[in-house]
């Protein structure tokens, strides 16, 4: 497994499994088996509820905490009591401290306050890296400019098909490493012709080479399955390399492609009417 260097000094595993959607008892076991497979990073969040279950995995795999990375997200409903979140994420995961904590949406209103506790929490050193999730430029430049803390990263949905270059420039340029989210197309784009095309050259999977497109970008990779012999595929993939042609080949599939929402768009004039209801909605929630 490589690693990917934070702005604190601090290393971070280059693939991580994500457990989205993933239920408790299949967390559990995926956890568990990831683990033994050589996983040492594993990507939740309080809105997945499945904490537990991921605690309870590296309680039982018997590898040293500090060996195995554990990221998890402020609930979009609880970004008015960060601190109170933070403890409670915490003590369902029961791994004594927290690898890296992110605001999960960039809610307007909320995001600054909410990054104030979370220094806190990261000087505390409960939290050994703070950062963000869904943030476009204006969202990073207004908390760049208002805190001290620059965020160690930025997770957002990218993959060939949805490559956010003006916001991966920016946090290059600010020194935050990218997270990339559903980097599979959440499994809807692994057919394309193109993709197909460069895999079969290649001798590997689609899944693995959009792993690998990423890797090869820079980004930190999540890709979630709950499936053990895909997750062997998943991190089969440090061993060789996408030529520059090929990734020529691949950069070229950018379509806009949002598979569940976008909040980077947040506040924005390319805001969707779907995209606004939701914001809109969630605020109303979270006021
Ligand atoms: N910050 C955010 O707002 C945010 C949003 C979304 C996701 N995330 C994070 O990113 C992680 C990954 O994103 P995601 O879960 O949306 O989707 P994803 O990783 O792009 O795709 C997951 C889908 O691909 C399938 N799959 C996995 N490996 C495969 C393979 N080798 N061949 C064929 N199919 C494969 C999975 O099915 P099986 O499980 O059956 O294998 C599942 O249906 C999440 O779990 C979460 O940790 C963060």
């Amino acid at each position: 497994m490589t690693t990917t260097l934070l702005n604190n000094g601090l290393r971070i595993p280059s693939v991580g499994l994500g457990v989205y959607k993933a239920s408790p008892e299949d967390t559990y076991k995926t956890v568990l088996a990831a683990l033994k497979a050589g996983y040492r990073h594993i990507d939740t969040a309080a809105f997945y509820q499945n904490e537990p279950d991921v605690g309870r995995a590296i309680k039982e795999s018997g590898i040293p905490r500090s060996e195995i990375w554990v990221t998890t997200k402020l609930h979009i409903g609880e970004m008015r009591n960060p601190t109170e979140a933070f403890n409670k994420s915490l003590e369902r995961l029961g791994t004594g401290y927290i690898d890296l904590y992110l605001i999960h949406a960039p809610i307007q209103g909320r995001r600054l306050q909410a990054w104030k506790e979370m220094e806190v929490i990261y000087q505390e050193g409960k939290a050994k890296s703070i950062g963000v999730s869904n943030f476009n430029i204006a969202h990073l430049e207004e908390l760049i400019n208002s805190s001290t803390v620059v965020p160690a990263v930025n997770q957002i949905e990218l993959n060939p098909f949805l490559q956010h270059v003006d916001i991966t420039e920016f946090c290059k340029s600010k020194g935050i490493v990218v997270q990339a989210y559903s980097p599979l197309t959440k499994a809807r784009k692994l057919d394309d012709p193109t993709l197909v095309e460069v895999s079969t050259g290649l001798g590997k999977t689609p899944a693995q080479v959009l792993i690998k497109w990423g890797l090869q970008k820079g980004y930190v990779t999540l890709p979630k399955t709950v499936n053990p012999t895909r997750l062997v595929e998943n991190i089969s993939v440090f061993d060789w390399t996408i030529s520059a042609e090929d990734m020529k080949k691949l950069d070229a599939l950018e379509c806009n492609f949002v598979t569940e929402w976008d909040p980077t768009q947040w506040g924005t004039k390319n805001e969707t009417w779907g995209q606004w209801a939701i914001e809109k909605v969630i605020h109303n929630f979270v006021a």
